[in-house]
């Protein structure tokens, strides 16, 4: 369960015992991510605080671009905020009828101060000299895009120079970068999240058909977030799955090398 905000990664981490790997059923998580659907209708009934948190934290578990967990949720239950929320989802039915919705929001500027939390909130006794150097140097030359993708700019060309002779990294070096860069570790978390409330037994609905500058408006996203979907959250009723689930035939999409 989610802790009292306040508590640092480190009081987290040594709150954890370390459990050797627990058995695990195959067939168990099968279960999860086979039932999972895109559900449009959904039934009256509340999704429990504890249940709600569980899910938070269990998207944030997600593996993340340098542990710099750059995503924020904006959890809606207030029925006139949800009212016009589900109106800036076009009014769409899995909007409309959940009794949650959550935006999760993409923020490409918080790699910084999150840079300095892992510093401060590392979670051992000794923090290894390579992650000092990683979080106070590595990480503010390699996120910093500079005034207009100045600097940014200067390290592509830099990278193109030296990537001639060896492997570099090629990114992200422009703000239109860093908004894929936080958009990839955030969607994993989504899929955390909708993967913890069908383990729930409740179901979702991820969205993108919303009127982006309306939906930023109403959660008071800042500038730099990028509503990366908008989820909705429930038990799914009855006439909630619309049709079968299929998906193309595997080898069109696996290159084996
Ligand atoms: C990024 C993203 C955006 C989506 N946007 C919408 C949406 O706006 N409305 C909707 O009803 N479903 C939306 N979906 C759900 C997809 O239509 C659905 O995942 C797909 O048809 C496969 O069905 P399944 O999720 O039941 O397997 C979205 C899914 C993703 C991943």
């Amino acid at each position: 369960m989610l802790k009292n905000e306040s508590s640092t990664a480190r009081d987290r981490a040594l709150d954890d015992p370390r459990p050797a790997l627990p058995p695990i059923d195959v067939e168990e998580f099968r279960k999860v991510v086979r039932s999972r659907r895109s559900i449009r209708r959904f039934t009256d009934e509340e999704v429990p605080g504890r249940i709600l948190d569980d899910c938070l934290e269990l998207a944030m578990l997600a593996p993340n671009s340098s542990n710099l967990q750059p995503w924020e949720f904006y959890v809606v239950s207030t029925p006139a905020i949800k009212q016009r929320l589900a109106e800036a989802c076009l009014g769409q039915n899995a909007a409309r009828t959940a009794p949650v919705l959550i935006g999760i929001v993409a923020r490409t500027n918080t790699w910084r101060a999150n840079s300095q939390r892992n510093l401060d909130e590392w979670p051992e006794e000794k923090r290894p000299g390579i992650v000092e150097k990683y979080y106070s140097r590595i990480a503010p030359l390699h996120y910093n895009q500079g005034p207009l993708g100045l600097f940014g700019l200067a390290k592509k060309a830099a990278g193109l120079a030296v990537g001639l002779r060896r492997p570099v990294p090629r990114g992200p070096y422009s703000p239109c970068e860093m908004k894929v860069w936080a958009a990839k570790s955030t969607a994993l978390a989504a899929e955390n999240l909708m993967l913890a409330a069908r383990a729930h037994g409740f179901d979702s609905c991820p969205m993108e058909g919303f009127d982006d500058h309306r939906v930023r408006k109403i959660l008071g996203v800042p500038r730099d977030g990028i509503v990366i979907m908008v989820l909705a959250l429930g038990r799914r009723a009855e006439n909630g799955v619309y049709n079968r689930q299929y998906r193309f035939a595997p080898e069109d999409f696996i290159r084996r090398l």
